[in-house]
């Protein structure tokens, strides 16, 4: 009947790999070896089946970060599959083209699952989008940011116990330490996901010079922006992704670093959390196709959703007793109080979100919801202009501030979660659910 399938398998094993030369083996436990998992690249329209089997060490639930999953393969925290069992998830991916990510959510131990390697990049593209010219192929990057603490014997620290926040003292992309990449002095599309448990990122770019380079991005969570927004840094939260066009034709032969500005008072400064990796340029273009400007206008097709000046739920994140985290006083684990919202289905609801004191930030994330970011208020910062430029499905709610955002559901009835994506935070029960009816 028309309909294209694709069936893919994927196992949750331990592995060990040498991180740093010269030192021991890192324990890990990944997807199909690896960690990050592999990337997908899957046509817009094309359902996937994923069969997810267990052979890790503790019991393990997949999410599709950002998709419009039906809730049976939303990866519901305590739908788990235990040590040996398998699950088949089915994906749609009817949502546009974007670049969204799946990760585990069991109960309780997201963080360090995700921490030691389950977590994968997985594009939806349109081939409609090819048009534009954006530069593709090997000139089209995903690059997965997350944060480590190596132990001297080469294996990984485990995060703490700290419920607060768990910061590494090493930025790796793509599971590497401060990787070197090779690239030629053209344009390239750069696809950022921010798969930290708890670190936010102010990303620049610099000369040899320390001279931040001007860059566009051209997409966030929900796919491409109507036109790109041009800036000199870039602030990624936990769970969000940010898509960039960065120019390197006029730095032949030289290296450029990409690095992290993030200023906040409760991260505990370590030494080189202020370099996330170095693009080394090289001298000659080998594919000179798809390196022209971008397009002033990129998507003409963003699904904006009605405009609304009632609000609908106002939702309070903010400390439960000694080390737990709640949304308006309402833990994870209370699950005859945990629906806060009962939305119909492909409707908009205006939710406001408040920061409601101490020194830890909150990206708020709202799962089958695609939101228009409305307002900030109570900060210094308000909206930032990517922020506002697409669809997104990650806020960052900073202390002081409140957020407006209009969440827009997709189709499913269901009972969906949403939740802070700082993983300790999620993890020490700052999510809750709604059901859509
Ligand atoms: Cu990326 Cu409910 O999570
Ligand atoms: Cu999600
Ligand atoms: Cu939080």
């Amino acid at each position: 009947d028309g309909r294209t399938v694709q069936f893919y398998s994927v196992e949750i094993a331990p592995f060990t790999t040498q991180v740093y030369p010269n030192l021991g083996l890192a324990h890990l436990v990944g997807y199909n070896g690896t960690a990050p998992g592999a990337t997908f690249y899957v046509p817009k329209g094309t359902e996937t089946i994923i069969r997810y089997l267990n052979n890790g060490e503790q019991s393990a639930a997949v999410h599709l970060h950002g998709s419009y999953t039906h809730s049976v393969w939303d990866g519901w925290a305590s739908d788990e599959m235990q040590v040996g069992q398998w699950k088949d998830y089915y994906y749609p991916n009817s949502e546009s083209a974007r670049a969204i990510w799946y990760h585990d959510h069991a109960d309780g131990h997201t963080a360090s699952d995700a921490y030691y390697g389950q977590a994968g990049v997985y594009i939806i593209y349109d081939p409609a989008e090819d048009a534009l010219g954006l530069p593709s192929g090997k000139y089209d990057v995903p690059l997965a940011l997350s944060d480590k603490i190596y132990q001297s014997n080469g294996d990984l620290a485990a995060p703490s116990n700290n419920p607060i926040n768990f910061f590494g003292d090493t930025i790796e992309v793509n599971g590497q330490p401060w990787p070197y990449m090779a690239v030629e002095p053209r344009k390239y599309r750069l696809r950022f996901v921010d798969m930290s448990l708890s670190r936010p990122y102010n990303l620049y770019f610099a000369d040899p010079s320390g001279n931040w380079i001007p860059f566009q991005v051209i997409a966030s969570d929900s796919g491409l922006f109507g036109g790109p927004v041009s800036t000199n840094d870039l602030t990624i939260s936990m769970g969000e992704r940010y898509e960039v066009v960065i120019d390197f034709s006029s730095y032949a032969g030289k290296n450029i670093t990409l690095g992290n500005n993030m200023q906040q008072t409760q991260i505990t400064e370590y030494t080189n959390t202020d370099k996330v990796m170095r693009f080394v340029v090289g001298n000659t273009v080998s594919d000179s196709s798809n390196n022209g400007a971008v397009p002033s206008t990129l998507n003409g097709n963003i699904q904006w959703p009605a405009a609304r000046t009632t609000v609908d739920h106002t939702f309070n994140f903010q400390m439960g007793g000694e080390s737990t985290w709640t949304i308006n006083g309402v833990d994870f684990s209370d699950a005859n109080n945990r629906i806060l919202a009962r939305p119909p289905q492909g409707t908009v609801e205006l939710w406001e979100l408040h920061h409601t004191g101490g020194p830890a930030v909150h990206p708020v994330h709202i799962h089958l919801v695609n939101m228009q970011v409305i307002s900030r208020t109570g900060g210094s910062r308000g909206v930032l202009p990517y922020e506002a430029a697409g669809l997104k499905d990650v806020v960052l709610l900073e202390p002081g501030e409140t957020v407006r955002v209009l969440a827009f559901y997709g189709p499913w009835n269901g009972v969906y979660m949403f939740h802070c994506h700082n993983l300790v935070h999620e993890d020490n029960t700052m999510m809750d659910a709604f059901n859509t009816t």
